[in-house]
């Protein structure tokens, strides 16, 4: 599903995409605003992507501002009983942030799990710590729904995380206030 706003088109991730993709999560930073600890190797990145490619549960988007892939998304832990997903969001190109393209990929990526799949609630995880994440999700309406303290061991330290959550009924009535 090709999802397109007004700077971004979020397009299937493609395997010419991976090693950029490997690059960013491997990047010391950005590695910690995801939570990771462990490097991607080129067989670990190419596993990751032909699981993700047949699990009907699991969504990646790679993300497009001018033909340019500056970033991923996804959609893990479809679940169409309980009607939930969690996402995950990631700009790779650092200089590319706090331009609102974070905001604009949740947008898409909300109106699609909403209305698209008819899901109810959006989650996400993030450290406590990662305040540009928190007011990017903020801004489009995700609400802090519980802390998980100490969830991960980070660069020499325990680190609390927490999970945000946006219902079906809260985005709509934001969407139509707009
Ligand atoms: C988190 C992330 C997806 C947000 O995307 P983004 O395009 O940077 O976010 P936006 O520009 O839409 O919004 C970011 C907010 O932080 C502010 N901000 C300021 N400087 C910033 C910077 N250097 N980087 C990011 N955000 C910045 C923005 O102004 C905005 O707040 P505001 O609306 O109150 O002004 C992106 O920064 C990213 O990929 N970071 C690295 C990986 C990561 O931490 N992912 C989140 C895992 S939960």
């Amino acid at each position: 599903m090709v999802l397109v706003g007004k700077n971004l088109r979020l397009r299937p991730l493609e395997q010419g995409d991976l090693e950029r993709s490997r690059a960013w999560v491997n990047d010391q930073e950005t590695a910690r605003g995801l939570l990771r600890v462990l490097p991607v190797s080129p067989l670990s990145q190419q596993a990751w992507y032909e699981q993700v490619s047949r699990d009907p549960a699991r969504m990646v988007w790679a993300v497009e501002e001018q033909q340019a892939h500056v970033g991923n998304c996804g959609l893990y832990h479809i679940d169409l009983i309980h009607r939930r997903a969690e996402a995950w969001f990631l700009i790779g190109d650092s200089a590319r942030r706090g331009r609102g393209l974070g905001q604009e990929m949740a947008g898409l990526i909300l109106a699609y799990a909403f209305e698209g799949l008819g899901l109810n609630k959006v989650y996400l995880h993030v450290g406590a710590e990662n305040l540009n994440a928190r007011r990017t999700y903020e801004a489009v309406g995700f609400i802090n729904e519980g802390t998980f303290f100490q969830e991960y061991f980070i660069a020499g330290q325990f680190r609390d995380v927490l999970r945000m959550a946006l219902l079906a009924d809260a985005w709509r009535a934001r969407t139509q206030e707009r």
